[in-house]
Parts: structure tokens; C-alpha cells; sequence
């Protein structure tokens, strides 16, 4: 096993779908994969390993956050081999056009966190999407009739922000919406050679402040396993 995934070698796919919520994990693998077995339950992570049309997909939870997200993206990419990384996961939409259970593909993920500071001082850094997962998806989503919108997202350390007018800054300059992992899954597929794409859900609106009941988050977030599973 790994630090945090207690999954022997060759029990994780190359191909891993990525949550943020562990009960979401267990949601994907019973209702998308085959023959789904949990491989880890390691703080309440939960991943499991099935198959998709005959192909070998593995589902892992990351938590909130880039810190947790970095932990088990690093750990599949050199633990485990994993080489094709879809987050799939929610957004709070920063435009009046970008509404509830809308899909986003992000093809570049801002950030507010300190997290690649450090790494290059007082550059920045521009954490990019695979363009190869991202045509992909974009080729299945239209062939599909499967509406979305792509472009950058900002990947915060702040869900509650202090300032409720913040998003305005990000959305003058083309940000669609918020989540809180992309960047750091960016980042670290880069740095190791390995594909990554974040498939996001619009489940609130900062602009509007509406947000999708709970009940209602099954068949919307569908589309985008949909996506993320015909992107592989
Ligand atoms: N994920 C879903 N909605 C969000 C929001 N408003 N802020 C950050 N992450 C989110």
C-alpha cells in the first residue's frame, strides 16, 4: 500500500475517475462500473476498481481541497502507474449564463492558493487540462448532444470567502466558476507526464445564490461520468 491507499499494486487502473466525496465514489462504481471491488478504505476515502465497457477503470475519492486532492493524485501517478486522471466533480457558477446542473470542462484552472508559490517563487504557473482527454471529451459530449461549456475555472483554498463580491474579479476576467481541486490535479499530472481533466457540475450560483437540492445532484452529475467514462 501507499501512505494513504491501502490498495496493493495492480488492484488501481490506469484510468481513474476522481471525486471529491467519498459516498459519490461508491455512487459512480455501483451505478457506471462492473464488477466494482472496494480496494481502499483508508479514512473514509473510498475507491474501488470495475470495468467499463470491458476496460479497466478505477474510482478514488480525493476530499476537499487541493491538499487532499494532492495527496491521492500524487500517490495513484507513483504508487499505482495511473495515468489517465478525470476529476468529476461540483462548481459554484460565476456567470448569470452558466446555471444550476450545467457541465464545465476546464480547460485551465486559476488559482488563489499557495500551493505552487513555493515551486515558482514569484512566477506563475498555468495548470492546463490534457488536450488529448479534453478533445475527447468535447468529441463525446457534442457527439452525444450533451451541452457544456469549457474554459478556465478558479480551484480556491476558500469555500466561505469573506468578501461575497470576490467571484466578480475572477468572472471579469473569463473565470466560469469555482471549485477547489483542479489546479493542484493540473499541476501534478504535468509534472509527472500523465493526462488529467476536471469534468465539473454547476451545483450553485454565486451570482444568483440558488443551489441544487441534494435529491436533485444524481442525474445531473450522470452526464458528467457520462463524459468522463467516454472520455477514456
Ligand atoms: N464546489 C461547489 N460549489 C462550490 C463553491 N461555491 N465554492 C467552492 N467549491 C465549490
Amino acid at each position: 500500500m501507499s501512505v494513504h491507499i491501502g490498495a496493493k499494486k495492480g488492484e488501481i487502473a490506469e484510468n481513474v475517475l476522481l471525486p471529491g466525496d467519498p459516498v459519490r465514489a461508491k455512487w459512480i462504481a455501483e451505478n457506471f462500473l462492473d464488477n466494482a471491488v472496494c480496494y481502499n478504505e483508508v479514512r473514509g476515502m473510498l475507491g474501488y476498481t470495475g470495468t467499463y465497457k470491458g476496460k479497466k477503470v478505477s474510482v478514488q475519492a480525493t476530499g476537499m481541497g487541493i491538499p487532499s486532492a494532492l495527496i491521492y493524485c500524487t500517490e495513484l501517478i507513483t504508487d499505482y502507474g495511473a495515468k489517465k486522471l478525470i476529476r468529476v466533480g461540483s462548481a459554484g457558477s460565476y456567470r448569470k449564463d452558466l446555471g444550476i446542473n450545467e457541465v464545465v470542462l476546464a480547460m485551465a484552472a486559476s488559482s488563489n492558493s499557495g500551493f505552487n508559490k513555493a515551486n515558482f517563487l514569484h512566477a506563475d504557473y498555468a495548470p492546463t487540462a490534457s488536450f488529448e482527454l479534453f478533445m475527447k471529451a468535447v468529441r463525446f459530449a457534442e457527439e452525444n448532444n450533451i451541452q457544456f461549456t469549457a474554459g478556465n475555472v478558479l480551484s480556491s483554498d476558500v469555500f466561505y470567502e469573506e468578501d461575497e463580491h470576490t467571484y466578480k474579479k475572477w468572472a471579469n476576467y473569463g473565470v466560469l466558476c469555482v471549485e477547489m481541486e483542479s489546479a493542484g490535479l493540473y499541476t501534478v499530472a504535468a509534472k509527472h507526464e500523465v493526462q488529467a481533466l476536471s469534468i465539473l457540475t454547476i451545483s450553485d450560483s454565486l451570482v444568483t445564490g440558488e443551489k441544487l437540492p441534494s435529491k436533485d445532484r444524481e442525474q445531473s452529475f450522470s452526464r458528467m461520468i457520462e463524459i468522463a467514462l467516454g472520455a477514456l
